[in-house]
């Protein structure tokens, strides 16, 4: 279990928090919730999965990673299921959310963590510009995070509560850290972040984003090798790919590691965070924040 029981000394001692708040910090903070996580098959998904298992939740994984799919529902069932789920696709993000319904009874949490990079073998200047591609990128990342909000808004909206995480990136902040599609993709999730909170707070469904720094997954090794195949990485090629992340970074002495952004989403979706919404949680150890030009 993740935290020892605080004692009850210290929870006098601290007013200005709800007790009933404290008390859920010392157990499972996704106790009876359910969820939907795309792109949980792996990387940062999966992550997300394992993490919201052990705090009490349960988790339908949506990825069309079919085998690694089903293998992480097999080792956490029945906490877990695995529906197979194009996110692009209207007609499976329907489907996903009645299985979801249908499997755990309801649906309190939707995390938009599916999302590609784009073909890394390509050339990235925008002279070189490849609309196709760019199509490609934008049903994933963009059209497959709005379906996925459209359709667990309309169930959340009558239970009138629910939290939807979307997964953006520091490339949704600024520019020069990923193919222009990309890019443009992440900027796209924020901006949707931020407007649907906007219509939705009146239902008492809260929508946030994440937005992390680099994170040694499949997904920026194959771009690492630059290669048009997605293949998992190795732990070699990890350990590399976060020394070389490491070397970017604002924040030295640590490794932002998957688990870390899955924490993210935790704080997002559980009650610790209940008055927040349209908000994009930056996981990035100051990177976007700072250009130390003058040495500090
Ligand atoms: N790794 C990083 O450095 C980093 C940084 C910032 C943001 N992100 C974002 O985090 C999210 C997760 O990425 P990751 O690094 O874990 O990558 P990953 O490639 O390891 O995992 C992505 C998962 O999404 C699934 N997926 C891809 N297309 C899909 C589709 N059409 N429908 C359903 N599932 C689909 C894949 O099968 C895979 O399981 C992405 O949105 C990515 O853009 C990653």
């Amino acid at each position: 279990m993740p935290a020892q029981a605080i004692p009850e000394k210290i929870i006098q001692g601290v007013d200005f928090l709800e007790k009933n708040t404290i008390s859920q910090l010392s157990q499972r903070r996704l106790e009876e919730k359910v969820a939907i996580i795309t792109g949980g098959a792996r990387g940062i998904g999966e992550a997300t999965v394992r993490l919201f298992v052990m705090h009490g939740a349960k988790v339908v994984i949506a990825d069309i990673a079919d085998a690694a799919g089903i293998a992480l529902a097999n080792s956490l069932a029945p906490s877990a299921a695995y529906v197979h789920c194009d996110v692009s696709s209207e007609k499976d993000i329907e489907m996903l959310i009645n299985k979801t319904i249908s499997l755990f009874g309801k649906l309190d949490i939707l995390f938009n963590n599916a999302g590609v990079l784009g073909n890394q073998s390509k050339r990235k200047s925008i002279i070189e510009f490849d609309a196709d591609e760019f199509d490609r990128v934008m049903q994933v990342n963009v059209r497959g995070a709005a379906l996925g909000m459209k359709h667990a808004a309309k169930v959340m909206v009558q239970t009138k509560s629910g939290c939807i995480i979307s997964t953006a990136s520091v490339a949704g902040l600024m520019g020069g850290l990923g193919p222009h599609t990309y890019t443009a993709s992440k900027h796209a999730i924020i901006g949707l972040t931020k407007n649907t909170a906007c219509e939705l707070g009146r239902h008492g469904i809260r929508v946030n984003c994440i937005s992390p720094f680099g994170v040694a997954t499949s997904m920026l090794i194959n771009a690492w090798r630059s290669c048009e195949v997605d293949e998992e990485c190795t732990d070699l090629e990890a350990e590399k790919m976060e020394e070389y992340v490491g070397g970017l970074a604002n924040l030295k002495g640590v490794t932002l590691k998957a688990k870390d952004v899955a924490e993210a989403a935790l704080y997002l979706a559980s009650v610790e965070s209940k008055y927040i919404s349209g908000h994009n949680l930056v996981v990035d150890g100051g990177f976007t924040s700072s250009k130390n030009c003058v040495g500090l």
